[in-house]
C-alpha cells in the first residue's frame, strides 16, 4: 500500500506547536512574537502568498506587520525600510517576498536583512550554518525543513543507509534539502538539467526530492519500488476542461502513475506547499525564543 503524505495534516500540526510556543514565551517573558513581510509590486500570486503568511501570523498569536510597496519603490526605498525593520525590537522575522519586480535587486536586500531575523534563511550566514552542520544556532530554509519533516515522518530521523535524490541545484531549495539530508546521515546525489541519464539516476534513490519546476517530469519507471517521493514542484497548467481560463496546480512527478510505484508520496496540492508557510511560523518563533536567550523548542 502506497503511503500519501498528508502536508495539510502535518502542517497543522507544527502550527499547534507554534501557537502553544509563542503562548508559553509571551506567558513567561512577556515577549510577543513578531514577523514582518514585505511585498513590492502587484503579482496577484505573490500577494496571495504574503497574504497567506500575514494571517497565518496573526493566527499564530504574532504581531503581523505586512508592508505593502509599490512596483516603482526604488532599492534604496526598500533598503531603507529592511534597515528599520532591522532596527525594530519587535520583529524578530523579516520576509521579502520574491521575486522582486524589475529593477530592484534582490541579492543585496536579502543579505542585508539581519541573520538572526532571516526567516527565510536566505543569509549567506544562515546557509554557511547549514553547510557546516550548525542546525542549533541557524535558521533553515522553510520548504527544505518541511520537506525534510515530511521525508523524517516516513523514514525515521536517521537516514543512514539511504541513498536520496535531489532533482534541483537551487539556492532557494535544492542545495539547502541536500544538505538537510546529508545532516540526516543519508547517501546524498544532487542531480540536475546537465545530469546524464537522470531517470537511471533517480531509480537508485530510496528518497527522491523533485524540484525542477518541470510539470510531472518525474516518471513511474524513474522511481524505485518502495521509494519515498518528495515533489516540491507547483507548475500552474492550464485546464480548459473545468472551464475557460481555468488552471490547476500540478507536481513536478507524474503523480498518478507514480502512486502504484513509490511507497510513500506527497501529492500537489497538499504536499510540501502547506509545510512552507508552517515552517515559516516556526523559523519566526525560532528567533524570538532565542531573542529572549531562552531555548527554542524543536519543531517535528
Ligand atoms: N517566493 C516564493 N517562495 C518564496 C519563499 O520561500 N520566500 C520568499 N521570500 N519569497 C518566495
Amino acid at each position: 500500500m502506497t503511503t500519501l503524505i498528508d502536508g495539510k495534516e502535518v502542517a497543522a500540526s507544527i502550527i499547534e506547536q507554534v501557537k502553544a510556543a509563542s503562548a508559553t514565551l509571551e506567558a513567561e517573558t512577556g515577549v510577543k512574537t513578531g514577523l514582518g513581510v514585505v511585498i513590492v509590486g502587484d503579482d496577484p500570486a505573490s500577494h496571495a502568498y504574503v497574504g497567506a503568511k500575514s494571517r497565518m501570523a496573526k493566527d499564530c498569536g504574532f504581531n503581523s506587520v505586512q508592508h505593502t510597496l509599490p512596483a516603482e519603490t526604488t532599492q534604496d526605498q526598500l533598503a531603507g525600510l529592511v534597515a528599520q525593520m532591522n532596527a525594530d525590537t519587535s520583529l524578530h522575522g523579516i520576509l521579502v517576498q520574491l521575486p522582486l519586480p524589475k529593477p530592484l535587486s534582490s541579492e543585496p536586500i536579502i543579505q542585508s536583512i539581519l541573520p538572526e531575523k532571516d526567516v527565510d534563511g536566505l543569509h549567506v550566514v544562515n546557509a554557511g550554518k547549514l553547510a557546516t552542520g550548525d542546525l542549533e544556532s541557524g535558521l533553515v530554509s522553510c520548504t527544505p525543513a518541511g520537506a525534510m519533516i515530511l521525508a523524517r515522518r516516513i523514514r525515521g530521523n536517521d537516514l543512514s543507509g539511504l541513498h536520496a535524490v535531489v532533482i534541483g541545484r537551487s539556492n532557494l531549495f535544492g542545495k539547502p534539502m541536500a544538505q538537510l539530508l546529508l545532516n540526516a546521515n543519508a547517501t546524498v546525489t544532487i542531480a540536475h538539467s546537465r545530469t546524464k541519464d537522470l531517470p537511471a539516476v533517480c531509480r537508485t534513490a530510496d528518497i527522491l526530492v523533485a524540484a525542477v519546476g518541470r510539470a510531472e517530469m518525474v516518471k513511474a519507471d524513474w522511481v524505485k519500488p518502495g521509494a519515498t517521493v518528495i515533489d516540491v514542484g507547483i507548475n500552474r497548467v492550464p485546464a480548459p476542461e473545468k472551464g475557460e481560463g481555468k488552471s490547476r496546480l500540478l507536481g513536478d512527478v507524474d503523480f498518478g502513475a507514480v502512486r502504484d510505484v513509490a511507497g510513500a508520496i506527497t501529492p500537489v496540492p497538499g504536499g510540501v506547499g502547506p509545510m512552507t508557510i508552517a515552517m515559516l511560523m516556526a523559523n519566526t518563533v525560532i528567533a524570538a525564543y532565542r531573542k529572549a536567550g531562552k531555548t527554542p523548542p524543536v519543531f517535528i
